[in-house]
């Protein structure tokens, strides 16, 4: 937040603050989406809708679970939401209990540790390594795991790190599952359609036995660039379900009625968003690959390839430590992205925000040239820090 406001203090001031610190696809919602949004106003589509939402977008979900995912969801297991933020919240405040522990490998989505502190339960940090790519190794998460442990919460494509799960992986992290009767899974999944090839998406609740403890989140926002729409879902067995949808018919009843049918012309785009996605995704994959060149280029930088998402997670803690004349010593994330700010007027995320200071969070959602600028300014500034003395 101190960044955001400092980068809006500039940009007030009349510097060229280029900023990619968004969260969201850089894109307009695809016209025929918003259409479906338009027609729905002008035909009174303007009153609220059942608390779990419409039964015809469940039924497009149960319809996408199942040809996507390999999921078999029936529409009373589907809840709509505002946004898959509001999802992943209910799930936690549903099944969660004061004492409880939820488990999060780090660098995790800025809102998963608050979320579980907001249900009065405590969040159980696991961190992992850029060498293994940011993925959660399954020994890690055996020793964390008492009587207390209730819900495991993996995202798959990641914010911030790109990383996606293989298939082995989730099966090898399933096995360590199974054996504790107590642990959910809540699994967010919003970034499935952006993936870059080889890499493949598996919903873990497709694996055997754990359909029955795992809640699948998805949404709109950001494959089919439709962040301010607020729709977003969640797919989990019926008891579990149930709870989900008393919390949300207390605290904001259905999702919005116009979203709604702009949802069902999403899912009708054609497999996994059809082409009007795959253009975004396949803008989405030329950035990240530029970007991965890039700062391959500057010395003593450690990048994990991101495999889907739009973020890249770089680790710049070999220039921790340096000091500059003018500003002071660029000691953590933090101060790397305040200097950043001022040298290059680049506007970036510390990594420390997602539980991980060695790092800072660069959004790809912005056009290649913005990009191509953003590089040559946080090259010059870099130049300005001391040589990494290891790599
Ligand atoms: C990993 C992850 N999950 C969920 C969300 C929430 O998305 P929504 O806009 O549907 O609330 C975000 C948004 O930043 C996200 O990055």
């Amino acid at each position: 937040m101190a960044i955001t406001d400092h980068a809006t203090a500039l940009v007030q001031a009349g510097v060229p603050v280029i900023r990619l610190a968004a969260g969201e696809p850089d894109f307009d919602t695809p016209a025929a989406i918003a259409e479906a949004g338009i027609s729905a106003i002008r035909q009174g589509y303007t009153r609220y809708t059942p608390n779990a939402g419409t039964l015809e977008l469940r039924k497009a979900i149960c319809h996408k679970l199942r040809e996507e995912n390999g999921l078999s969801y029936t529409p009373d297991q589907i809840l709509v939401s505002n946004g898959a933020k509001q999802s992943c919240m209910q799930a936690v405040l549903a099944v969660c209990s004061p004492g409880d522990e939820v488990l999060v490998p780090a660098p995790y989505w800025v809102s998963y540790p608050e979320m579980a502190r907001l249900a009065d339960a405590t969040p159980v940090i696991l961190p992992t390594d850029i060498s293994d790519n940011f993925l959660l190794r399954p020994e890690s998460l055996a020793a964390k795991l008492n009587e207390k442990s209730r819900v495991l919460i993996l995202c798959s494509p990641s914010n911030p790190t790109g990383s996606v799960y293989p298939k082995e992986l989730l099966e090898e992290i399933a096995d360590i599952v199974r054996k504790h009767p107590r642990l959910l899974v809540l699994c967010d999944e919003m970034y499935e359609h952006i993936i870059y090839p080889p890499a493949k998406h598996t919903s873990f609740a497709s694996l055997p036995g754990m359909w029955e403890r795992t809640f699948t989140v998805n949404g709109f926002s950001k494959a089919f660039a439709m962040t301010g729409w607020r729709l977003g879902y969640l797919a989990c067995p019926n008891q579990f379900l149930a709870a989900c949808a008393k919390i949300q018919s207390q605290i904001t009843s259905g999702a919005c009625s116009i979203s709604q049918k702009a949802g069902l012309a999403a899912l009708n785009l054609g497999f996994a968003g059809g082409e009007a996605v795959a253009t975004m995704v396949k803008a989405f994959q030329e950035r990240r690959d530029f970007l991965v060149k890039s700062f391959r280029e500057l010395p003593g930088v450690k990048i994990s390839e991101p495999q889907g998402a739009f973020y890249l997670f770089v680790d710049f803690s070999s220039y921790y430590g340096s000091e500059v004349e003018g500003f002071g010593i660029v000691k953590d994330s933090e101060s790397l992205c305040r200097f950043l700010l001022d040298k290059a007027q680049v506007a970036l995320v510390p990594g420390d925000a997602f539980g991980d200071d060695k790092c800072v969070r660069i959004s790809y959602a912005a056009s290649l040239s913005t990009l191509q600028a953003a590089v040559e300014k946080i090259k010059e500034a870099m130049v300005l820090l001391e040589s990494p003395v290891s790599v």
